[in-house]
């Protein structure tokens, strides 16, 4: 007699996308101890099509971060300490400083669009060379790690931005992750020829 195998998969179906998947998926892809940029990847693999909807972001952020006046929002800290998830609201035009941080970051957009520059400090340390930008609409995931991770963040729009910020820290310990902000000239690329 023919018999009929039924996946455990299509039985229930695919699995829904929300943070608590999500912090499994970090928590999968940072289990094993590496270099940060090996760790910052698999986070990034992990996490790729794999975002909550906006709207279980926004569920867990206090009005007052939803409506810009504090636009952050700690939404997870991993209890072995090992990775922190924040969530960051913003309006269109909205800009972060330009800073870095004292350990990988992965970002993902789940809302709006996010236009990054990245920068260096040139010679002197006293101005800042553009060095790239990128623009990520909603369901992009990028990350890096230091050294050479000054950068700034600004929401394009059209709508409000929501982003998920992992970093490689215990949020609930150190506070913040920015190891240094940089009000500095910014001076731009130029063409040769
Ligand atoms: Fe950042």
């Amino acid at each position: 007699m023919k018999t009929t195998q039924t996946s455990r998969a299509a039985v229930t179906g695919p699995e829904t996308p929300s943070l608590e998947g999500m912090y499994a998926a970090i928590r999968a892809a940072t289990r094993i101890p590496a270099d940060w940029q090996v760790v910052v990847d698999a986070v990034v693999v992990g996490l790729s099509g794999k975002l909550p909807p906006a709207d279980e972001v926004l569920r867990e952020v206090p009005a007052q971060a939803r409506q810009g006046s504090d636009r952050s929002q700690v939404l997870h800290v991993e209890p072995d300490g090992s990775f922190s998830v924040v969530a960051l609201i913003s309006r269109p035009g909205q800009a972060t400083s330009v800073h870095d941080h004292t350990t990988w970051c992965a970002v993902a957009v789940v809302a709006g669009t996010e236009y990054e520059e990245r920068f260096s400090l040139d010679e002197s340390g006293q101005a800042l060379l553009l060095t790239g930008t990128r623009t990520d609409q909603a369901g992009t995931v990028s990350g890096f790690a230091p050294p050479g991770d000054i950068h700034r963040v600004t929401s394009l729009g059209p709508s409000v931005g929501v982003s998920l910020h992992v970093y490689g820290t215990d949020l609930a310990r150190i506070g913040n992750s920015v190891r240094r902000t940089y009000d500095l000239p910014i001076v731009e690329p130029y063409e040769i020829g």
